[in-house]
């Protein structure tokens, strides 16, 4: 009973005082795709029933350069109006100095994930942000029409190229939007990705190498790069070019591909009720350059940020903590496909069962490519830019990737100056 009189006595003091102080309102960036914002609704309830504090997600494009541009804009001017960021693995040394050291907070749990993954997101002995998924993308292919064309699941490029075209020409004739093979072909970070994987897979190095040796111009990478655009207009649509993760999604999802290049989150939307590939598609790693070649998986993968500015760090950190925690990555593990950085959800029975994928990316994503963030520090952004550029504009028909390379080679020196800092 006395339990029961305090608890009212509590109710009557907040009504007098009004809520406690620490019912925060917080705001959460992220780039958005498929159901992101009622996911996040999902996601954070049981921390807001917790708490009492709140959180709203303002959803971004989902285009991790438009994302990045923005973001920078923000923190540069000390804006108090984002709590809590969702970062790209790539962004942690050029954003360091604007979240908090999440150290400190996170010393009784970072050890439950992968330790790479936590070093990534480590700047000079900071722990700039907490991951909340990993990434490394797959090779889709639709099992049904491999079937009906009699061809085998592709090993190399040229193996790609040969499938998706037989498949193709049978196709088109019923269906004059069906292409061989869809994948990200915009100016953007997406492209930096393919492309890596392009040049990785012929032995054409990492564009540039742990040690910050610039490596791109070499004849492999050119090869490389020309296979791709051999894809455009033939095997891919000419508007490849305009495309990212979601218009490649798109043109799978309605049944207009026979493969597509994309991460695991178009896994369990490939699985969904409106998909018309639903129960038709499966996984394998991308092709490699050659029989004596290894495939390539560039590592991608999402983290989150406090934001020095917020007024609110307490309980943004108990978000970042919430959010990378367990139960957000099982969550988020059997909705959305994406990819734990905890290593015990590898072995969990529940998402072995309903999202298979994931214990069978669990190498892929190990033996990744990392793209050069690490060596290249605060450049990071430019050495990209100026990477995707130049194959997107071999891509278009605009130089060879030979000149093209050999161009990107001379501009990354200029900007690497007497070393990268
Ligand atoms: C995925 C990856 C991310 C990458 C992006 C490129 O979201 O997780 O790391 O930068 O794709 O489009």
């Amino acid at each position: 009973m006395s339990f029961g009189y305090r608890a009212t006595a509590v109710a009557a003091l907040l009504a007098v005082f009004g809520a406690p102080a620490m019912a925060d309102e917080l705001f959460y960036v992220s780039g958005a795709t498929g159901a992101a914002v009622e996911n996040f609704k999902k996601y954070v309830a049981p921390w807001e029933a917790q708490t009492g504090h709140t959180v709203t997600m303002v959803p971004m494009p989902s285009s991790t350069t438009d994302q990045f541009a923005q973001y920078r804009l923000w923190l540069a001017a000390g804006s108090t109006d984002i709590d809590v960021y969702q970062t790209d693995v790539i962004w942690a040394p050029q954003l360091a100095e604007q979240f908090v050291d999440l150290t400190e907070a996170a010393k009784d749990v970072a050890g439950n994930h992968f330790p790479s993954i936590i070093e990534s997101q480590t700047v000079g002995g900071k722990l700039v942000a907490l991951p909340i998924f990993t990434d490394a993308p797959a090779l889709y292919y639709r099992k049904d029409l491999l079937e009906k064309y009699g061809v085998a699941v592709p090993k190399t490029w040229d193996e790609l190229t040969a499938a998706a075209q037989t498949i193709q020409d049978g196709e088109k004739a019923a269906n004059p939007d069906f292409w061989g093979f869809v994948w990200q072909g915009n100016a953007y970070e997406g492209l930096t990705c393919d492309a890596l994987e392009w040049v990785k897979s012929f032995g054409g190095g990492q564009i540039v190498e742990p040690d910050g040796t610039i490596s791109i111009n070499n004849e492999k990478a050119a090869k490389a790069i020309e296979t791709a655009k051999g894809w455009v207009g033939t095997i891919s649509p000419e508007g490849i070019l305009s495309y990212q993760e979601e218009e490649a999604r798109g043109v799978w999802q309605t049944g207009n591909a026979a493969f597509m290049r994309n991460w695991p989150y178009a896994y369990a939307l490939g699985n969904g009720d409106d998909s018309k590939v639903k129960g038709l598609f499966g996984v394998t790693t991308l092709p490699a350059g050659s029989a004596d070649e290894k495939s390539a998986a560039t590592l991608g993968g999402w983290n989150v940020a406090v934001s020095k500015y917020s007024e609110h760090q307490e309980a943004a950190i108990s978000l970042a903590l919430w959010l990378s925690g367990p139960e957000v990555q099982k969550m988020r593990a059997l909705n959305e496909t994406n990819l734990p950085t905890i290593v015990s959800l590898y072995d969990d029975a529940e998402i072995a069962e309903k999202a298979p994928i994931i214990p069978q990316w669990k190498d892929v994503f190990l033996n990744a490519v990392p793209r050069p963030s690490a060596p290249t520090l605060t450049k990071y952004s430019e050495v990209s830019a100026k990477f995707f550029n130049a194959v997107h504009e071999t891509l278009a028909g605009n130089g060879s990737a030979a000149d093209n390379l050999a161009a990107l080679e001379a501009d990354l020196t200029d900007l690497k100056g007497d070393g990268w800092k």
